[in-house]
């Protein structure tokens, strides 16, 4: 998946742009801990941030347009996606599967901070996703260290929401939200409900952060693979493209970074849209829609 010497290379990058990888005849744990998991860890990219707003121009099953806009504060390097556990008896009726999640307080810290620090840059709001009456070790910890951060932030409206209850709340009134945070797991799937609710999978865009710079960041839309439309030159470009801007926004050209989005939009809202946001434009003419515009006032 990786040359022996990949990760060596891309360290020398000040950041990574990623297209989805993966492909039925290759089981998903083999292409993900074979490139994207290592990378992300490796890199230190403890944070997986993941905004989801209603671009103008898209429809949302849920929202009213101007009502959703949420960001994802995921934990990107441990938690429940920790590489640790084994089987034993292999091949026998008893064979056990053994996968610990790992929850440190420094992972814990680091990213429930991150969070405060993002919702008080936004709308002062934060709810932490938890599941401390199902899972009685680690969650009470995610749960107790963010009571402790949240003291330091009197200006931010905080609680933990099980995760459960939240991800019904994000369907029935996602213009309650502004910033969630949530473990590696939970963040992954919340993120998904959020890009669901914002029209498209094919929309959201993700940043995997090395906020200290001692290593590159990657930038990557959500969305998988989607072998399923392989070679039919119908994909939605639009996750790429907006992980694009976030990426310019990182390295310092953030006037870059909101031309593009705003050329996105403007594509959306003219109608050049795929066809899973309704449309008939193929990636190609969609992603040339949004070139030409590069530049266009919003
Ligand atoms: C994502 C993806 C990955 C993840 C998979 C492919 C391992 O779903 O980036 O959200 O769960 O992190
Ligand atoms: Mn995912």
């Amino acid at each position: 998946m990786l040359p022996e010497d990949g990760l060596e290379t891309l360290a020398g990058y000040d950041a990574i742009y990623l297209g989805a990888v993966g492909w039925p005849t290759v089981p998903d744990h083999v292409s993900l801990w074979g490139l994207l998991l290592p990378i992300r860890r490796s890199f230190d990219q403890y944070v997986n941030l993941r905004p989801a707003r209603l671009l103008r121009g898209v429809t949302s099953p849920l929202a009213e347009p101007g009502e959703l806009d949420i960001t994802v504060v995921r934990e990107n390097t441990e938690g429940e996606y920790s590489d640790s556990g084994g089987r034993v008896y292999r091949g026998t009726p008893h064979e056990i599967a053994v996968q610990e999640s790992i929850f440190t307080r420094r992972g814990v810290e680091r990213i429930v901070r991150y969070a405060f620090e993002e919702a008080k840059s936004r709308r002062s709001h934060l709810v932490g996703a938890t599941k401390s009456n199902g899972i009685s070790i680690t969650m009470p910890f995610f749960d107790e260290i963010f009571r402790e951060i949240a003291g330091n932030y009197p200006d931010v409206e905080a609680s933990l929401m099980h995760a459960d209850a939240l991800a019904a709340r994000l369907v029935l009134a996602p213009g309650s939200f502004d910033v969630v945070v949530g473990s590696n797991l939970f963040g992954d799937l919340l993120s998904e409900v959020t890009a669901a609710i914002a029209g498209a999978i094919g929309i959201a865009p993700s940043a995997n952060l090395n906020p200290e710079g001692t290593s590159p960041s990657l930038f990557e839309p959500i969305h998988g693979s989607a072998p399923n439309i392989a070679g039919d030159g119908v994909a939605n470009p639009a996750g790429a493209i907006w992980a694009g801007a976030l990426m310019l926004d990182h390295v310092g050209y953030s006037d870059a970074g909101e031309q593009v989005l705003s050329a996105l939009e403007l594509t959306l809202e003219s109608g050049t849209k795929t066809r899973d946001l309704g449309g008939t434009a193929s990636t190609d003419e969609m992603t040339d829609a949004v070139v030409q515009r590069i530049g266009d006032d919003a």
